[in-house]
């Protein structure tokens, strides 16, 4: 049994909570769902059991391919165990195909093969809309070391490598997706979560998607999709 103390900190699709040993936390996913730096908003019902769930396979999927990560234990329906860690603020997006804001960017024609597999760093911050930016603005910054820049993309490429035929497997193309990283004892680790949320899924049948992008474009059967990913990646329904 973990006891579960204050809140920490509430961000837009989660909660941190204190767990009963100060080198971890409790994350809680909610059904809360927010798109384009939390212009448009909505729930999707079911969304938090399908990101805790997936996120929980993928994160131990990833540990035994030799990728570390801040997962410890699902506690519930809702709860994740996790390691408590200082994230580095860089949103890590890998590309397979061309989708989203590279293909309106640079005008690339959406569904092209990216290959090799493209990474991207984002700038987490709010108030600035999560900027791209390049290895030069990350010194600036000083967000990162050299050192810790390399092992981003290395690690993020790692994780593509074993995602990527991992979804396969279930007929679905992992089209790109978004990895946070946090410092846990002077190690990077990955955190946060890796579900529809932060990735985005095209159906190999129909090419339809199967993710948050059929809430950011009003596609409808949102929470349908969600389900479909769950059944797919734990073979069980919500509940
Ligand atoms: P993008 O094409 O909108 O830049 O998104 C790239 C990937 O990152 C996509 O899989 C969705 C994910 N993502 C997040 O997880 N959070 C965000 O705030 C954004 C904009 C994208
Ligand atoms: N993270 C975005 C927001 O701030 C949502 C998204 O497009 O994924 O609302």
């Amino acid at each position: 049994m973990v006891t579960k103390g204050e809140l920490i900190y509430e961000g837009k699709a989660k909660k941190l909570f204190a767990a009963d040993h100060p080198d971890r936390v409790i994350q809680y996913f909610k059904d809360d769902a927010t798109a384009f730096n939390a212009q448009k908003r909505g729930t999707i019902v079911g969304k938090g059991v399908v990101n805790n769930k997936v996120s929980e396979r993928l994160f131990r999927l990833l540990e035994e391919g030799g990728v570390p990560t801040h997962f410890i234990e699902r506690l519930s329906d809702r709860e994740m165990l996790t390691k408590r860690v200082v994230i580095v603020p860089i949103e890590v997006v890998v590309r397979n195909i061309v989708a989203g804001s590279l293909a309106k960017r640079l005008g690339l024609k959406e569904g092209d093969t990216i290959d090799p597999p493209l990474v991207e760093f984002y700038y987490k911050n709010d108030a600035l809309g999560d900027p791209l930016i390049t290895d030069d603005h990350v010194r600036l910054l000083k967000l990162a070391t050299p050192a810790v820049v390399r092992d981003l993309k290395d690690l993020a490429l790692k994780a593509n490598r074993i995602l990527t035929p991992f979804f396969k497997e279930r007929k679905m193309l992992l089209v790109d997706f978004k990895l946070e990283f946090g410092v846990y004892h002077n190690k990077l680790i990955l955190a946060d979560e890796i579900s529809p949320d932060t990735c985005r899924f095209w159906d190999m049948a129909t090419g339809e998607s199967m993710d948050k992008d059929r809430f950011r474009k009003d596609l409808g059967k949102v929470e349908e999709a969600y389900q479909e990913v769950l059944r797919r990646v734990c073979g069980t329904e919500a509940g």
